[in-house]
């Protein structure tokens, strides 16, 4: 195992009703900021419960944070919390919200503009900021990252600040979630898994068990959601898996890829296809790109989580990476860029982005331009 410090400080709080508990969570007499997406909360009743619970306390609301959430939206809710003179911060929604939120949050205590945050990569202060998560699928509820798009050019990128004082998880907030969005969160988790164990083998037992552990709860549970997303217990399953994959429990001491989000990020910049449905594509052209590789670890997620340990090495591989695809699909997502529109202009932007930046992705620092054009061509 490779040296690491595990500090997670997110006081997750789980279970039905325990919205009720933000009064407790929220230090009195603190100036509120409450920031919001586009009204789902408003029509499933969470608007009303965080209200209910905040009854009597200082608190201003910002609606209106974006899916992908933009720096051009960041900017007016900070002009509104200076304004208002926030010293908390509530988000009320999914990652989306959250992830804007975290910018906010150090945005407040930053001069200049947030955008120089984000492309410095780190928040260096922040106000505090709390969430009532409402989507499953990121993880940004119990870690310090964030993504951000800024509009006019087309770009996101990620940063890392603090990490949210609390997280509120009410299985019952993600009934109302549609499906579609339940199938990105399940590919999102997934996927973040795979970014975390799919690399060599044999660098820690424990972290390769819990990362297994969640695949095989995340396989479970799918076709459970669809026969009946109102079933408290597997919604909770479902809830906790999203953040246990992203909240740095199962990367501790072990190597990483991430190449596929960085591709899926390019992707959503220019197209504003949704997070989870970028992932499903590309992580089937990263796993044939890299396929040798990463191939002690192909054959061990073959055989652990699809029961794959007959025929040859190749063979086993080849039916690795059907089984993979065949799970996306199975949750209603395209598996090709052909089936969203997407071809070679967007192919040779991405290279010449990657070409630009001189990145190297991944946890052998080899995807670059040339390589993120094997990996979509792959994908096509
Ligand atoms: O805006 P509202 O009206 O609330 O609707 C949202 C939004 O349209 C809706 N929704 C959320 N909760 C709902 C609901 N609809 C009905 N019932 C509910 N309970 O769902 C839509 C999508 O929400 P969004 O927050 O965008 O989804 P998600 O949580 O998947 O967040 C995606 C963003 O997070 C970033 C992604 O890149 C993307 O920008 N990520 C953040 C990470 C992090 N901070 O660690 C890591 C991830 O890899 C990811 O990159
Ligand atoms: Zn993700």
């Amino acid at each position: 195992m490779n040296n690491f410090v595990y500090h997670n400080p997110t006081k997750l709080v789980f279970g039905k009703g325990q919205i009720a508990q933000l009064a407790k969570l929220i230090p009195a007499g603190k100036k509120i900021m409450i920031t919001f997406g586009g009204g789902s909360v408003r029509r499933n009743g969470i608007y009303d419960q965080v209200v209910k619970a905040l009854e009597g306390r200082d608190w201003v609301e910002f609606w209106g944070i974006e899916p992908n959430p933009s720096v051009e939206t960041v900017r007016e809710a900070i002009a509104l919390g200076r304004e208002h003179g926030s010293e908390f911060l509530l988000a009320v929604g999914g990652g989306s919200v959250i992830d804007g939120t975290k910018l906010i949050a150090a945005g407040l205590l930053y001069d200049g503009d947030p955008w120089d945050i984000v492309l410095k990569g780190q928040a260096d202060k922040t106000v505090p900021l709390g969430t009532v998560l409402t989507m499953s699928a990121t993880g940004s509820e119990m870690n310090s990252g964030s993504v951000i798009s800024r509009q006019e050019t087309k770009e996101k990128y990620a940063f890392y600040g603090d990490y949210p004082v609390f997280s509120i998880l009410d299985p019952e907030t993600l009934y109302s979630l549609p499906q579609r969005q339940i199938a990105c969160g399940l590919s999102d988790t997934f996927v973040h898994v795979l970014e975390q164990y799919m690399t060599t083998p044999g660098q820690s037992r424990l972290m390769d068990r819990w990362a297994e552990g969640i695949l095989h709860t995340v396989i479970e549970i799918a076709p459970k959601i669809w026969e009946n997303q109102h079933d408290y217990a597997v919604m909770s399953e479902y809830m906790l898996g999203a953040t246990l994959a992203l909240n740095d429990m199962i990367r501790m001491g072990v190597t990483q890829d991430w190449a596929t989000h960085m591709i899926g990020h390019e992707l959503t910049a220019l197209h504003g296809l949704t997070h989870g449905a970028t992932l499903a594509i590309v992580i089937n052209g990263t796993l044939r790109v890299l396929r040798e590789q990463k191939r002690g670890k192909l054959l061990q997620y073959g055989e652990r989580i699809w029961g794959i340990a007959d025929g040859s090495e190749e063979e086993r591989i080849d039916r690795t990476l059907e089984a993979t695809k065949k799970f996306f699909r199975s949750l209603g997502l395209s598996t090709r860029l052909s089936e969203e529109g997407i071809g070679e202009t967007t192919i040779a932007e991405i290279e010449r982005r990657f070409n630009a930046s001189g990145v190297k992705y991944g946890e052998a620092q080899n995807v670059d331009g040339a390589a993120a054009r094997r990996i979509l061509e792959a994908c096509m």
